[in-house]
């Protein structure tokens, strides 16, 4: 059974460098990891973490005077994508956010390979598609919670 917890930033390492570095261990820290108000979830199968995300209070520009948390580093281990796992870790990211916490946004900067996955779990694209050095283009993506 998966089981979807919260994890120390350390934890989500691996899977990052692994899943959205392709294995290069460079920009895996992300700004706010260390926040008090980050969230980091990590879904365990037999004890392994085998995908993680990140929650960070972060404003963006398109949502003015809107209280927006960021979703940053999502990824499950390659042999178990396409299970379920992502829809998991979304669904309890809005869990958490929800519990307590005032905030009416959750965005994202959604690679492409990643849109449809997003879109399924209820986000929407806003504006147009743009590029993040190293990592490729994206779109940036929000939920209302
Ligand atoms: C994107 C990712 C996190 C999704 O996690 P996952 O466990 O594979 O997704 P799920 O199995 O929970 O998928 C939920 C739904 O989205 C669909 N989906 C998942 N990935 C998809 C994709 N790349 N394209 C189209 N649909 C996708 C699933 O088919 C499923 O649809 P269904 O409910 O109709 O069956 C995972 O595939 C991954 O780690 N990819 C590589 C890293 C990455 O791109 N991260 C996002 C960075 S912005």
């Amino acid at each position: 059974m998966i089981t979807i917890k919260e994890i120390n930033v350390e934890k989500t390492y691996p899977l990052r460098i692994e899943i959205l570095r392709n294995g290069i261990p460079e920009n895996y820290h992300f700004v706010g990891d260390k926040h008090k108000e980050t969230i980091h979830l990590g879904a365990f199968l037999d004890n392994k973490c085998i995908g993680i995300v990140t929650l960070i209070p972060n404003s963006h520009k398109t949502f003015p005077n809107v209280s927006t948390y960021q979703l940053r580093g999502m990824a499950v281990d390659k042999s178990l994508q396409k299970q379920g796992i992502g829809k998991l870790l979304i669904d309890a990211s809005f869990r958490f956010l929800k519990e307590g916490r005032k905030y009416e946004i959750l965005w994202c900067n959604a690679r492409i390979i990643a849109v449809e996955f997003y879109k399924k779990m209820g986000f929407s694209i806003k504006g147009n598609k743009f590029q993040i050095p190293k990592v490729g283009s994206h779109f940036l993506m929000y939920k209302v919670l």
